[in-house]
């Protein structure tokens, strides 16, 4: 069994998670690659689920009976543990949503119903990059058809780097806000956030940072970031579906109006006017999802419980691996950075002239899951004038030894389609 330095004990690991040990396919092993898509499950997140269910459950902030009081207790626990977990300075800066699209267009939304000095106008620019995940371009479009502001945004290199060489040009004293993902789910790039954010701060434009494909892999420091917003899902760091966060500066969540309206986010209401609750709360209208923010909180004490640094090496020797294998493979071409420097466990190929969805299909009859298309990322594909990529991506119970799975899979591929 290839040993590499770095690896986390993965058959330890691996037994927290059942899907894992899931035959399919006529009794074929699974090999679990999409984990840039979602994360698989550990039973402690799933236990944590099954026991607010079956213990806790009731409405929050509203009660004054146990249960209200408990799961209140419970959600506003789990707005703790995001808080320690990004290093926010204080937890009213953490709003549940419920994933990384809904926090993005909150922010969009804020500021596009903002008066100055936040108002995003028809003499405003946004800037974006080309790399971005369509939930990091959509709300944009919208807000810059809405306002008549500008979208800009940093194109790509060859190697699948941001092309910063105009940065000065980009970002000007008319940005209002630069807004980028910190790792590409489509190329596994990691972006260079200082430089960004120096010239954003430069010009007094605000930083909304996408950590989707971030926060489950590395430490994320929301303070060392330097951003105003930053992002992120619950889905894809070993939580369930259905919870997002959105970090943002307090001085900002003070000033900037709420998007949606609605019960729990209000102070008081009469048929005239209203007036709103502090953040995060006048950002969280509604119901919650409080089984899922109970869920996120469970799956980051289970990340805290094996540390994020020891995920990112992991990765990191399975990305240095993986890079090094699939040279091997004839034909195949890494969409994305070809060395594991500065770069995520995501990544995006093409194989000689197959479709991807056949790449797919075939890898799939060996039990081999990965993501096939756009990846919502359709800008990239058309850069690199692809139609799609084939991507495998990592995570902390994925092994060396699926990393050859799919080497060998694609090599049956290939066959396949002579
Ligand atoms: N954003 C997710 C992905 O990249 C769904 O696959």
């Amino acid at each position: 069994m290839t040993q590499l330095p770095g690896l986390l004990d993965t058959e330890a690991i691996r037994k927290d998670f059942p899907v894992l040990d899931r035959l399919i396919h006529d009794g074929k092993k699974l090999v679990y690659l999409d984990n840039a898509a979602t994360s698989q499950k550990p039973r402690q997140v799933l236990d944590a689920l099954s026991e607010y269910y079956e213990r806790y459950n009731a409405n929050v902030h509203r009660g004054v009976h146990v249960l209200a009081e408990e799961a209140t207790a419970l959600y506003e626990g789990a707005r703790d543990k995001v808080a320690a977990f990004i290093n926010a300075p204080s937890r009213d800066e953490v709003i549940f949503t419920k994933n990384a699209s809904e926090s993005l267009n909150l922010v969009a939304n804020m500021l596009g119903w903002a008066d100055e000095p936040y108002r995003v106008d028809h003499e405003t620019e946004i800037v974006i990059t080309e790399m971005e995940h369509h939930s990091n371009i959509v709300p944009w479009q919208l807000l810059a058809q809405r306002t008549g502001a500008k979208l800009k945004w940093f194109g790509l290199t060859d190697d699948g780097r941001l092309d910063l060489s105009n940065i000065d040009e980009i970002i000007t004293e008319k940005t209002k806000i630069v807004s980028f993902v910190l790792v590409s789910n489509i190329l596994g790039t990691i972006n260079p956030v200082e430089a960004i954010v120096r010239r954003a701060q430069e010009v007094g434009a605000l930083v909304c940072i996408d950590a989707s494909q971030a926060a489950p892999h590395m430490p994320l420091d929301v303070q060392a970031l330097q951003a105003d917003f930053v992002a992120f899902t619950g889905h894809k760091m070993c939580g369930p579906t259905g919870i997002g966060v959105l970090w943002g500066r307090q001085e900002l969540l003070e000033d900037l109006p709420p998007f949606l309206g609605g019960g729990e986010m209000i102070e008081t209401v009469s048929m005239h006017s209203s007036t709103y609750a502090p953040a995060p709360h006048k950002f969280e209208a509604g119901t919650p999802p409080i089984a899922q923010a109970v869920g996120l909180g469970a799956a980051i004490d289970y990340l805290n419980s094996i540390g994020m640094d020891r995920i990112l090496a992991h990765e990191h020797a399975l990305t240095e691996y993986a890079v090094k294998r699939l040279a091997e493979v004839p034909d195949l071409r890494i969409i994305g950075p070809t060395t594991a420097e500065d770069r995520g466990a995501a990544i995006s190929f093409t194989l000689g002239d197959i479709h991807p969805h056949d790449v797919g299909q075939v890898l799939d009859e060996q039990g081999i899951a990965v993501r096939v298309g756009h990846h919502c990322a359709r800008p990239v594909c058309l850069r690199y004038g692809i139609p799609a990529t084939t991507r495998a991506s990592f995570y902390l119970y994925s092994t060396p030894a699926e990393i050859d799975a799919l080497v060998d899979g694609l090599e049956h591929v290939r066959n396949f389609f002579g």
